[in-house]
């Protein structure tokens, strides 16, 4: 055994003895690159699996106390999610907003204005993905937003035409009904009465990020400073270490609601930028677009026929999408909403197979058994059941099984979002007004948490163990 080899064995054979319940993980080697294969993805030790979940606020939770972190829940989530069997987080690497507070959005902010970061913030996120690479957790990096709950294109936009936000109806926790205790909750949806805008007028707004160049020059100076990061905890530059898996240009970048799609579209030429622009600072890692592939055949060729992207992702929303009622608690609503995700999964691995890529389903979720809330004082507490969910767990989750041990594009799944030990009944709005559930702040808290006691933390954990024995048995 050579000298390099030894120190790899004896490296590996102590990261190996990290130990989560009944299970062993290992830790991140940083030079061990994911990379695309044909239609799978891989890494040094072969077919490279993504048990993932959603976990965005993680440079938050990770950050000082004096910005609203907390770490003792960090790494107990992190413990809990490791346990399972997780490999995969989807996390922000951004978010936009005054220092001042800003409603329906992550708060303190990464980037305060134009170029100014919250070095605290910074460190949070040097911390998360140390602590992610321990327990052997590769990361997706979202690098803007669509949506208003983590500032994103629109408040690029602000900052670019002093225009002030159209914020389409949010979640505001400080709305009627309130509970006893000030900064519990519960609080409502915004609506036009309060001033909410259209989510169209919202949309037309972010979506000038398309075609402003300043609001671009700041957002591609954001990536290259993101890139460029060298974590204050380990040393490594983010380019250079394997624990960012991917790139991804934002969340759910779209054109407007039932926006068409033409070539023309500005979106298209947006995508091609922006992924030369990350492809020529990191090509030691992935990019992918961060699409939800709602909008058919044509557009998902379209989005994903870049060099520069190297595979395709897919978010299926069944409740968002009216194809599901949370207060319907009959068999035909469920099986409803499991035929659609099942061809969902299934239309959508044929047009990445067709295209030759490789597919990451990294958003999906469904609401707790509600119909069992609907006359208490709140339509998400988390007493209720979840058997609804669990079913949908098993189907979405194994539709995308299927393709992956057949001949489909799929490479894993990544469910919406892990609240891990938060729960609504208990939760107490923090000095910046954030709770940190698993939704987001411009959405009802406890819609798509997983928790920590949820079956659907075995259905994912039961997911890893399944494909590492095919893995195993067929010698990939
Ligand atoms: C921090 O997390 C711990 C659990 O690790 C929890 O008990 C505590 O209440 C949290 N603190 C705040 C301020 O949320
Ligand atoms: C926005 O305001 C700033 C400062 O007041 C000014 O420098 C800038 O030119 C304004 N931009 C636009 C597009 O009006
Ligand atoms: C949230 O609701 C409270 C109480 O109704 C109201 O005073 C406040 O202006 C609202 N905030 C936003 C941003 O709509
Ligand atoms: C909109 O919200 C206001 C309180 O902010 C409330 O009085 C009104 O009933 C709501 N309207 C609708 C249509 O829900
Ligand atoms: C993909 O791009 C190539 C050129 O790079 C072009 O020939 C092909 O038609 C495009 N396919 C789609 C579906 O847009
Ligand atoms: C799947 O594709 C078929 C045929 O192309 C289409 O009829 C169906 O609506 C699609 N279903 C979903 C959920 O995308
Ligand atoms: C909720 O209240 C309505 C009307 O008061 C009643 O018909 C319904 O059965 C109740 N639902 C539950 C789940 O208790």
């Amino acid at each position: 055994m050579s000298k390099t080899l030894l120190s790899i064995f004896l490296a590996s054979a102590l990261s190996t003895a990290a130990q989560a319940g009944s299970r062993a993980y290992q830790a991140i080697d940083p030079d061990d690159f994911v990379y695309v294969d044909g239609l799978r993805l891989k890494d040094s030790q072969g077919l490279h699996y993504l048990t993932g979940l959603n976990y965005w606020a993680c440079m938050n939770l990770a950050a000082d106390k004096s910005q609203g972190g907390n770490y003792s829940r960090l790494v107990t989530e992190l413990d809990q999610m490791a346990a399972k069997g997780v490999n995969h987080l989807r996390i922000m690497a951004s978010s936009e907003g005054a220092p001042t507070p800003q409603p329906f959005r992550m708060n303190p902010a990464l980037m305060q204005s134009p170029g100014q970061y919250n070095e605290k913030v910074f460190q949070g996120l040097d911390i998360c993905l140390d602590e992610m690479s321990q327990r052997g957790m590769r990361a997706t990096m979202t690098l803007a937003d669509e949506w208003q709950w983590s500032g994103g294109f629109a408040q690029y936009i602000s900052w670019a035409t002093n225009k002030t936000i159209p914020y389409p109806s949010s979640w505001n926790m400080t709305k009627p009904p309130q509970r006893p205790v000030p900064g519990t909750g519960w609080g409502d949806y915004t609506n036009e009465t309060d001033g909410a805008a259209s989510y169209e007028v919202f949309e037309d707004f972010a979506n000038q990020l398309y075609t402003n160049a300043q609001a671009e020059q700041w957002y591609k100076a954001h990536i290259k400073t993101v890139i460029n990061r060298k974590n204050t905890v380990n040393g490594r530059v983010y380019k250079d270490d394997a624990t960012i898996m991917t790139w991804q240009l934002a969340n759910e970048p779209q054109t407007q609601v039932g926006g068409g799609p033409e070539a023309s579209d500005p979106l298209i030429a947006w995508i091609d930028r922006i992924s030369t622009y990350i492809r020529s600072l990191a090509p030691k890692q992935l990019i992918n677009v961060g699409l939800e592939s709602k909008q058919g055949e044509a557009y998902f060729k379209l989005v994903h026929n870049f060099s520069t992207v190297d595979y395709a992702t897919s978010h299926c929303w069944v409740q968002n999408w009216g194809i599901y009622d949370m207060y319907d608690s009959s068999t035909a609503g469920l099986q409803a909403a499991q035929d659609f995700a099942t061809a969902f999964v299934q239309n959508t691995s044929r047009w990445a197979v067709e295209i030759g890529k490789p597919i990451f389903l990294e958003e999906f979720g469904m609401a707790r058994d509600n119909w069992q809330n609907r006359n208490m004082t709140y339509p998400y507490l988390s007493s209720a059941t979840t058997t609804h969910k669990d079913a949908y767990f098993e189907t979405i989750i194994g539709a995308a099984m299927d393709q992956f041990k057949g001949d489909g594009a799929y490479v894993g799944t990544c469910p919406w979002a892990y609240g891990g030990i938060w729960r609504p009944e208990t939760q107490h709005m923090n000095e910046f007004g954030m709770v940190w559930a698993g939704d987001p702040p411009h959405e009802a808290p406890g819609w798509y948490d997983l928790y920590d006691t949820d079956e659907a933390m075995n259905i994912v954990a039961r997911q890893q163990e399944d494909i590492a024995d095919w893995i195993e048995e067929n010698g990939l």
